[in-house]
């Protein structure tokens, strides 16, 4: 099939990719036109784990190439996916000014296309979305939803990190549709994908996503409660966690307890969620408690330095991770952030460090100081403070803290290190 993404961001790229592996034909739209030129050198223009790797195998075999063109993308298309950003206003609610101007780019577009296709939302978008604000837009084209044209509504699943293998491999692929014919296609052009399909309503499959995320969400907000608990008790939530993930009706996943989640989901995702419940008159009683554990979880390991230096003036602290999580270089909602703004309210001197995000975090922070490497960040410092578990993280020796002023390690997320316990703290357990 000739499928045509509008949006080379996490979603689209990959998908594309995904696509392409899969024996389609390709073409991905922005309106970037660097990334137009990478994507076309098979450069990626992302930091994906397996993305290069596959997009130059495609590109090299003219099964996807990139354009500005979206125009000529549409009339091209069997079938279009629509993989724009919906990021969140200053209130909470989603912008829809990128899904509102690529589908009147492919308004345009469909005009010269012969035939019926099928436009796909696959951004995250709240119930209702599809049918009251993109159908509209499609619609100004001349052609009739349903009739000329199919909509359906796909969400994505994907993580930033793992987001290629994400797409190949689903737990499920869930295809809400207007009308049969769209589903129909769209399921055909899964075909290959070996993944139970759920065919529903637009509306169900636009909440199914924000409904996903939010029970992960809570999942995690839920243990970093109980680790709290934990905390005050002196025992190990990840023995509790792994006793609770034993029943398969919960599950271990997502049940690691730490710092808080970030990234550009789960904080925006649960609070679109939250805004549009209140718009429709209902109380989000448990997805605002998820969100207010959250905040107050990102900051709780000043809170606990705190407790071994009552107060932080010129005291030198070392931040190790400062993506929202390992194997990314997004900061975005990264609980590093409030940390070290925190850090830096209270006189403290931050040395801050990470394999990925610095130069990121420099436009967050750049009045602090940044390091090569997690040794030179924890030289002579009152305590570290590991914020991502990135895996390079386990290395750290007793050798290390030798050089530390005092060896003392706060630890935010898990680690697998050997060092005294003495030296070291976790934020939900001992
Ligand atoms: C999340 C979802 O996992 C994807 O299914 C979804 O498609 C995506 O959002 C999206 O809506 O686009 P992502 O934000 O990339 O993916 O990252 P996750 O791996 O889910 O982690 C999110 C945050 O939760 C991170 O800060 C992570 O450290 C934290 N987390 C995760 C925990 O604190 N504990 C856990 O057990 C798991």
């Amino acid at each position: 099939m000739n499928i045509s993404v509008i949006g080379t961001g996490y979603v689209g790229l990959p998908a594309g990719a995904g696509l392409a592996k899969h024996g389609h034909q390709v073409t991905c739209v922005d309106i970037d036109e660097d990334k137009v030129e990478k994507i076309n050198n098979g450069e990626c223009p992302i930091f994906e784990k397996g993305l290069p790797e596959l997009l130059d195998e495609v590109v090299s075999e003219g099964k996807l190439e990139a354009t500005t063109d979206t125009k000529t993308a549409v009339k091209n298309a069997d079938i279009v996916l629509l993989a724009v950003g919906t990021p969140m206003d200053e209130e909470g609610n989603i912008n829809l000014d990128y899904i509102k101007q690529a589908s009147e780019d492919v308004a345009e577009g469909m005009k010269e296309r012969n035939g019926y296709q099928t436009i796909v939302v696959k951004s995250t978008v709240v119930p209702g979305t599809t049918e009251n604000e993109v159908i509209p837009i499609l619609e100004q084209s001349g052609k009739k939803a349903g009739e000329d044209f199919g909509i359906c509504m796909n969400p994505e699943f994907l993580r930033e990190g793992t987001a290629l293998n994400d797409f190949l491999e689903p737990d499920r692929i869930v295809i809400g549709e207007l009308d049969e014919k769209s589903g129909e296609q769209l399921e055909k052009m899964y075909s290959n994908f070996n993944a139970p399909i759920m065919r529903t309503g637009l509306k169900e499959a636009e909440l199914i996503k924000y409904a996903s995320n939010s029970i992960l969400a809570t999942k995690i907000s839920f243990i970093n409660e109980v680790g709290n608990l934990c905390k005050e008790l002196g025992i190990d939530v990840y023995e509790v966690a792994d006793g609770v993930g034993m029943d398969h009706r919960v599950k271990r996943d997502f049940l690691d307890s730490g710092a808080g989640f970030g990234g550009s989901c789960f904080p925006k995702d649960v609070r679109a969620l939250i805004k549009f419940m209140e718009e429709n008159k209902v109380e989000p009683r448990i997805l605002q408690s998820v969100i207010d554990v959250n905040v107050d979880q990102k900051t709780k390991l000043v809170e606990q330095l705190e407790q071994h230096y009552p107060d932080l003036t010129d005291k030198k602290v070392a931040v190790l991770g400062l993506s929202f999580k390992p194997g990314t270089d997004d900061i975005r909602k990264s609980p590093a952030i409030p940390i070290i703004q925190e850090l830096k309210d209270k006189g403290a001197k931050v040395k801050a460090y990470d394999p990925k995000a610095i130069e990121n975090m420099k436009q967050k922070h750049p009045d602090i100081q940044y390091t090569s490497n997690y040794k030179k960040a924890l030289e002579n410092t009152d305590a570290g403070l590991i914020v991502t578990d990135w895996p390079e993280f386990n290395s750290i020796s007793r050798k290390d803290l030798k050089t530390m002023k005092r060896p003392l390690l706060l630890e935010g997320r898990r680690m697998e290190y050997d060092l005294d316990e003495e030296d070291t703290a976790g934020i939900t357990w001992p």
